[in-house]
């Protein structure tokens, strides 16, 4: 059962469809405790979010030593990346941005974020939140001992620029995020445009432009990757057929209840990579008999194993959370597996079911 066709798109211009644990701190943390004799690595980031760099009272040897270890812990989340087909490297779990709204918001869920080992933040110009992430990253990234080059950004273009207002809009996104340099993926956000009917062939045609311009950029260097959110096997297929560069990532909607098994089989026939949005199905499947029995016996979150259960196929995850606690939790995600029957009692759950919105009925 699918839910009702979508109207309006997830940053708040469309009618959405139906949707609208041990929670510890691991990996970086664990380790900074191990390294810190007196300055565990959330109080670096208590220290973050004060405003002022002179503030810093820890003692210089213990700061150098918590960002060692922050950087060591986060290898455990970015040695878990992917190689797209641009060539470059994806990490496998990312910070989702939707609805992170204000700056303190952004800069509180990007300092936990980046202390617990994620390298990659989710946004898009309809979350309007582009200039935050930005300005907390500039705050943040020297702070953790990293450049703009260790951290993978990613935009989209929103519905109502598809077609010539493509390259305009992306170049503003790349200006909100990093002015003079580049962003790493840039995905077409929606296979409509916002404003025609689903049923429009015109939808086929600004796509297609959109795509072409994007192309353009990708080629400048301004876009490191390209790709696609929310197509089916048949707008990937339209693409495939008319495209000169083909889509690094597609983003799409993947939880137990939207198992999506055949758009991920052409994925992975045609090099592209699938990465999952709402894996907590908007919250609807963590209170799930399955899932919550397979986390009991495995001492993990819900959260943790509808994640899991992602990574195990290897899609991608962007999980958002603003609580500190959650973000760590959500990135201890590499340190155990699903068993194959796990894997099968989840995909049991599949219902077909879009919590955010349903591109099927674009044209
Ligand atoms: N391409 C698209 O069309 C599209 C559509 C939707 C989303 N996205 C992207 O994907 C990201 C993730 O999707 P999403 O935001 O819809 O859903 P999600 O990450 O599956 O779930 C987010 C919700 O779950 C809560 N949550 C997070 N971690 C939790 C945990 N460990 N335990 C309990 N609750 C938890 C969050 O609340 P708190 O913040 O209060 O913790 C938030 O309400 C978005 O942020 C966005 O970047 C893309």
């Amino acid at each position: 059962m699918n839910a009702p066709p979508p109207t309006v798109n997830e940053g708040g211009h469309f009618t959405k469809g139906r949707g609208g644990g041990c929670e510890g701190l691991t990996g970086a943390s664990a380790l900074c405790k191990t390294y810190c004799v007196t300055s565990p690595a959330s109080d670096l980031a208590a220290r973050d979010r004060r405003s002022s760099r002179s503030e810093v009272s820890l003692p210089p040897r213990n700061v150098t030593r918590c960002r060692k270890a922050i950087k060591e812990g986060a290898m455990a989340c970015t040695a878990q990346s992917v190689k797209l087909n641009s060539g470059t490297a994806m990490p496998l779990l990312g910070l989702g941005t939707f609805k992170m709204h204000g700056y303190e918001v952004v800069y509180g869920a990007l300092a936990a974020a980046l202390e617990h080992g994620y390298r990659a933040v989710d946004t898009a110009a309809v979350y309007n939140n582009e200039a935050d992430v930005a300005r907390a990253l500039r705050e943040l990234l020297p702070r953790h001992g990293l450049t703009r080059a260790d951290v993978f950004i990613t935009s989209k273009l929103a519905p109502r620029d598809q077609g010539p207002g493509a390259a305009a809009a992306a170049l503003q996104s790349l200006e909100n995020l990093d002015p003079g340099g580049y962003l790493d993926l840039y995905l077409v956000h929606w296979p409509g445009t916002q404003g025609l009917p689903g049923e429009d062939p015109r939808n086929q045609e600004l796509r297609r432009e959109s795509w072409r311009l994007l192309e353009k950029l990708h080629g400048e260097g301004k876009l490191r990757a390209i790709g696609v959110s929310n197509y089916t096997v048949r707008h990937l297929e339209e693409l495939l057929a008319t495209c000169s560069i083909k889509p690094s990532v597609l983003q799409v909607e993947y939880h137990p209840h939207l198992v999506q098994k055949e758009l991920l089989e052409y994925c992975q026939a045609h090099g592209i990579h699938m990465q999952a949005y709402s894996s907590l199905g908007m919250g609807h499947l963590l209170g799930e008999v399955t899932v919550q029995e397979v986390a009991s016996r495995l001492g993990r979150t819900p959260a943790q194993v509808l994640l899991r259960w992602a990574l195990e196929r290897g899609v991608g995850v962007i999980p958002k959370s603003t609580g500190v606690e959650r973000v760590a939790s959500n990135a201890a995600v590499f340190d155990f597996k699903l068993t194959q029957e796990d894997m099968e009692k989840l995909d049991g759950m599949d219902k077909q079911l879009h919590y955010c919105w349903n591109p099927n009925t674009i044209a």
